[in-house]
């Protein structure tokens, strides 16, 4: 890791494969910023424990999801990327934000909300503890910089204020983190119901485009997605089908949302529909072969996760040992 670099952090969960919307709000982000600063990604795999999951597939979705990270063009040379199973230091330093962390305040989250409503057969501790841990994947780095979408900006604001009620508590220790959220792009919403943000875990497969569809799903789930009427190609907050799309074609090609409405300016809602398709379609293509590929080399992807689990072990170890001597766990001398 280069001292003189700033630390970026950052997650994902494997709890199905990373949708486009994963991938315009957070993991484009990761890739442009990983000659700027020292990157650390992790597989959230404890985090996605909070709902049922069959074991076999999150084993099998884990695995995936480093490659997807790394066919994204998340580069293991550069970066740091490793399962948040294989650092305990994660769960250890959760036990000690914990004792900082209220009920109230973890009660209030939207996402804890929203899971409860969704699970309402298994609200769980873990469900509720969710944003703690997340805090911890970030504190134990020093990460000054977290790209995210907009859906996780109220967790990083609970892990800032945990930062500095730690900080507060037992002297300076932890850095506050800023978040990165991308301009167009940070919520990308469902393409049926465009009130709704685009989910990976939506039992509806047409609502989102996950980065493993082939061309033909892709255009073929654009061309079903829900728009108005009015067959104008404008944005507008009371457009958010149309507004969704014109958001998607512009964060795919990084042209701004002014520009995309004048190049399709007159065109109708079909013709548009299969333009963004076949751009998108264009854009992952890549990322799904490449995935495959990956996939089938099992032993390079253990390799990765073996290395970054180890310098992440590293630095996390560091950071635990002095928020333990801060608290006040006695720990024996080491003989010189
Ligand atoms: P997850 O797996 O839900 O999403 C990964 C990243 O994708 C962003 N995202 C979106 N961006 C735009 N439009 C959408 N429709 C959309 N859906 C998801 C998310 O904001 C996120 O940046 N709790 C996290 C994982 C995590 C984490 C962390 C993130 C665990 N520890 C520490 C940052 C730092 C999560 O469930 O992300």
């Amino acid at each position: 890791m280069q001292t003189d670099k700033k630390t970026l952090f950052s997650a994902a969960q494997p709890s199905g494969v990373p949708t486009l919307g994963n991938y315009l709000g957070a993991i484009k982000n990761w890739v442009m910023l990983q000659d700027e600063y020292n990157c650390i990604y992790s597989i959230a795999d404890l985090h996605c424990l909070t709902v049922r999951r069959e074991p076999k597939e999150l084993r099998a979705k884990s695995l995936e999801l480093l490659a997807l990270y790394i066919a994204c063009g998340v580069d293991p040379e550069k970066s740091c990327l490793f399962m948040q199973s294989h650092v305990p230091a994660h769960a250890e330093l959760t036990w000690i934000l914990n004792t900082l962390a209220y009920p109230g305040e973890l009660g209030r989250m939207t996402q804890f909300k929203d899971k409860s409503k969704k699970h309402a057969d298994n609200v769980n501790m873990g469900l509720m503890d969710y944003p703690v841990l997340m805090a911890a994947d970030i504190l134990l780095y020093g990460a000054d910089v977290v790209p995210i979408g907009v859906d996780q900006k109220q967790h990083l604001e609970l892990t800032r204020d945990l930062a500095i009620r730690f900080n507060n508590r037992y002297s300076e220790t932890f850095v506050v983190p800023e978040p990165i959220i991308p301009g167009i792009g940070a919520k990308i919403m469902s393409l049926q119901d465009p009130e709704r943000k685009m989910s990976k875990s939506d039992p509806n497969e047409n609502s989102y485009v996950s980065l493993l569809d082939d061309e033909e799903t892709v255009i073929r789930k654009f061309k079903r997605a829900v728009t108005d009427s009015d067959n104008s190609i404008r944005f507008s907050a009371d457009k958010p089908g149309i507004s969704n799309l014109i958001t998607i074609y512009s964060a795919v090609t990084g042209e701004n949302i002014s520009c995309t409405e004048e190049k399709f300016a007159g065109k109708g809602y079909g013709e548009f529909k299969i333009a963004v398709g076949e751009t998108v379609a264009a854009a992952i293509a890549p990322v799904r072969k490449k995935t495959l590929e990956l996939l089938s080399d099992k032993a390079y992807l253990d390799e990765v996760m073996k290395n970054g689990a180890d310098r992440a072990g590293y630095l996390a170890n560091k950071t635990l040992s002095k928020v333990y001597r801060k608290v006040g766990l006695y720990s024996p001398e080491r003989k010189k």
